[in-house]
């Protein structure tokens, strides 16, 4: 017996455009593509999942990992309005027979930021009709994988904006009122000014605008719904950025203030869901005057961001405390290039879990992020957060230690935390 439910969920997770390669008909290819473009590099081939999924779920399999979260790609599923593949539907089928047939649960993501570009050039989140069309995609795709898929994600960090506005990363700007007009120019402009940060393309574009906000959420409520309608048993839920929070002496108003804005309008959503997913990797300390930056540590990820493992348990423990529903991790991990680091970072963020469990906090699960090396949006291939990495010439794959230790981990559920060698 470990503090760790029997059926409890132990995974890895990715997202299709930072993975599949060539995932030309979304909004973020067209922008890696404008003038001056803010990425490092395009994402171009990734890791070419689109071909090799197989091998990725073979690999996660083995090690002992027993659910694998990766996302659909509505720009393959709807190319052009009203326009659906079939084809590209029975690629993500074959992903997860694929699972299936690993005993691997999917946990299926149905949008993880990018959008397809016609969606984006007609004004995203914006436009009066977004949550028709995104729930029109929802049905398209679970009434056919529903009887394979039970764990969907409606929308992957729908509050990246939010949080991005709210810790200052991302200052209002005039071109908030224009979203119709020159939209892809707009988008790298954004993406320009919050510098590095991923994700703030189709994401960052609702919190400019009330009304698009407005839209995702109604866009998540229809959703869920739809997939209700078609499937009463599956779990639906959708997953939250949300860094530990912290106030120094007199920091309490702004640390409030933060929560208030970026995390506790889209956790109240998730009270009427099956779950709420919890997307954590460090934490921020607020001042009186505002963020307090951390010490230099050499253990600091390669993203700049403070080596804080503890930062998930308490997360978890607010959010399952807030929305009264249970926690699943379905992001977790570090950018870095030492793999043993990895380790200790992972075994330090679940010491966390289990001590969130402990104290009454009711979690699913633990998918960490990610499984392989890939195109981490603005910042290109460098940031290596991955259990296995990735050759960007022939795409071989070799995994890391940190991935048979995961998966040794997953197999005694939680029994050989602590210890660095689990591997099967
Ligand atoms: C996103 C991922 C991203 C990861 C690391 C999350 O915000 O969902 O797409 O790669 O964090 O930055």
């Amino acid at each position: 017996m470990t503090t760790f439910p029997d059926d409890f969920l132990w995974g890895a997770a990715t997202a299709g455009h930072q993975i599949e390669g060539n995932n030309v008909r979304a909004d973020i290819w067209a922008m890696e593509h404008v003038t001056d473009a803010p990425f490092a590099e395009p994402s171009g081939d990734a890791c070419d999942s689109y071909h090799r999924y197989a091998e990725d779920i073979r690999l996660l399999a083995e090690s002992g990992l027993n659910t694998y979260r990766f996302s659909i790609e509505w720009s393959r599923i709807e190319p052009e309005r009203g326009l659906f593949s079939r084809a590209e539907l029975e690629h993500y089928r074959r992903m997860v027979r694929s699972c299936l047939a690993h005993d691997v649960t999917p946990v299926v993501t149905l949008n993880h930021f990018t959008v397809p570009a016609w969606f984006a050039r007609e004004g995203a989140w914006a436009q009066p009709d977004a949550a028709d069309l995104f729930e029109r995609y929802v049905r398209f795709v679970v009434t056919e994988l529903h009887t394979e898929v039970s764990w969907w994600i409606t929308f992957n960090e729908p509050n990246a904006g939010a949080l991005l506005l709210a810790t200052g990363a991302l200052p209002l700007g005039a071109a908030a009122d224009d979203l119709a007009a020159g939209q892809r120019k707009m988008m790298a402009e954004f993406a320009v000014r919050v510098g590095g940060t991923p994700g703030v393309a189709s994401m960052a574009i609702p919190v400019l605008a009330p009304a698009a906000m407005e839209n995702v959420f109604t866009a998540h409520r229809r959703a869920r719904a739809a997939i209700k309608s078609i499937s009463p048993a599956a779990r639906v839920g959708w997953s939250i950025a949300v860094h530990d929070f912290q106030a120094a002496d007199g920091g309490e108003e702004r640390r409030d203030a933060v929560l208030a804005q970026a995390v506790h309008p889209f956790w109240e959503l998730s009270r009427e869901d099956d779950f709420v997913g919890v997307q954590t990797y460090t934490r921020e300390v607020y001042g009186p005057e505002g963020r307090i930056p951390a010490e230099p540590d050499d253990n600091a990820f390669l993203t700049g961001w403070e080596y804080y493992p503890a930062a998930l348990g308490h997360t978890v423990q607010q959010a399952s405390a807030y929305t009264g529903v249970p926690a699943l991790v379905t992001e977790n991990g570090i950018a870095t290039a030492d793999d043993k680091a990895r380790i200790r970072y992972t075994s330090a963020a679940l010491e966390g879990v289990a001590d969130a469990i402990g104290s009454g906090a009711k979690v699913l699960g633990y998918i960490h992020w990610t499984l392989l090396d890939n195109w981490e949006w603005h910042s290109g291939f460098a940031m290596t957060f991955g259990l296995i990495a990735v050759d960007r010439d022939t795409f071989a794959r070799t995994p890391k230690p940190s991935l048979g230790w995961l998966g040794g981990v997953a197999l005694g559920n939680g029994a050989a935390l602590g210890s660095e060698t689990s591997a099967r």
